[in-house]
């Protein structure tokens, strides 16, 4: 997408070939940087740190990062070394998993002197790949705010509520909550975003809103309570929000605060839609409350805030009394029974494992825990 009329991916491979840029998500919305990566522990710390974050980029950076560490040594232990660490830089997005399967299931019969080229072109593959899904997630989507749009006034925006950033600086382009938004507002369809700020990191805030600023869709930013109260005055046409890891069954892992807001979409009857790519299913897994691991961050996401100062300096500033004992929980599980529909690359898909399975027939025959 574009930033300043300049256009823009989230993460590619640098002219000299041998390392990869992607835009700094810490430095967002306040200053707009590219960071250089050139080792696996660069790639590691880049996906850990939140420098490159969403599910779909995470995945697509462990793959460069899987890249780059065949650069420096394609042997066997080094290999699994790579797989090892890229998979335990964050334990919820799981198309982290399915990017190193795909990368270390290609590499595994050739000989180490082939390996960092075909790592590179598996990188290039899923970067491509998640571009083309969010493409068709956005197509598919679009049908559903056209609709809402038909039935509204001439010139009424559609008003869509979104939750964390799952928008093109979470994927490689496009988004997936975001593809179908900005293909109806390029399409001339008025529509209107409430951005959830999404505490404690303010993805939102800092990077949903920053995105959509950038590339003029009208939108306006909420604190994370406002949208149960916008749903009962009828001010939310529709709930679109992205997935961190979704069970075969339908049970969605996203943001923390997403589950709420799936809780007051089904007491006011507001469509809520998850959109995602099928690497962000998890087939080995049904049941979304008890076995997709969640993440715990550092307290001090939660007790301090970062802003910038009015001198131009990025600050961050203690918010709670000293010592107060925090929790920090970055994502939660929406059962399938609130969320009305999957919107995948495939179409819009029910929340059900029948559903999945009919829509995806290749992957739903393996075995669940
Ligand atoms: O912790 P993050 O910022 O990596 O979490 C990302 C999300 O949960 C987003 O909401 C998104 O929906 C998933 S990626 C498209």
């Amino acid at each position: 997408m574009n930033v300043d009329g300049v256009p823009y991916r989230s993460i590619w491979l640098n002219d000299n070939r041998i390392s990869i840029d992607v835009i700094d998500q810490t430095r967002l919305p306040h200053e707009f940087q590219i960071r250089n990566l050139t080792t696996l522990g660069d790639a590691c710390v880049a996906i850990s740190d939140m420098v490159v974050r969403g599910a779909p980029l995470i995945g697509a950076t462990a793959a460069y990062g899987f890249y780059l560490a065949m650069l420096q040594d394609a042997s066997d232990t080094a290999m699994d070394a790579a797989y090892d660490s890229l998979y335990a830089a964050r334990p919820t997005a799981v198309n982290l998993r399915w990017a190193l399967d795909r990368t270390r299931t290609g590499l595994e019969s050739l000989t180490p002197d082939e390996r960092a080229a075909c790592a590179l072109a598996t990188a290039r593959e899923i970067a491509e790949l998640d571009v083309d899904i969010n493409r068709q997630i956005g197509r598919h989507g679009l049908r559903l705010i056209s609709d809402i749009a038909a039935r509204k006034a001439p010139g009424e925006a559609v008003n869509i509520l979104t939750h964390c950033n799952a928008g093109w600086l979470a994927t490689v382009d496009w988004g997936t909550a975001t593809a179908p938004i900005y293909m109806a507002f390029d399409s001339g369809i008025p529509v209107h975003v409430w951005v959830d700020e999404t505490r404690p990191r303010n993805q939102g805030a800092s990077l949903t809103a920053w995105e959509l600023g950038h590339h003029g869709v009208p939108h306006s930013l909420i604190a994370d309570n406002t949208g149960g109260h916008l749903m009962q005055h009828g001010q939310v046409d529709l709930c679109l929000v992205g997935s961190d890891r979704t069970t075969r069954s339908g049970d969605v892992c996203n943001k923390i605060g997403t589950y709420l807001k799936a809780l007051a979409a089904k007491d006011n009857a507001l469509p809520f839609y998850v959109c995602l790519p099928s690497s962000t299913i998890d087939w080995s897994i049904r049941d979304g409350l008890n076995q997709v691991p969640i993440e715990q961050r550092d307290g001090s996401e939660v007790s301090q805030v970062t802003g910038r100062l009015p001198d131009g300096r990025i600050e961050s500033v203690s918010i709670v009394p000293p010592g107060t004992r925090v929790a920090n929980y970055a994502f939660d599980v929406t059962p399938a029974r609130l969320v009305t529909g999957l919107i995948t690359e495939r179409g819009i898909v029910a929340a059900s494992e029948s559903a999945l399975a009919r829509a995806f027939p290749e992957e739903s025959t393996g075995p669940a825990a």
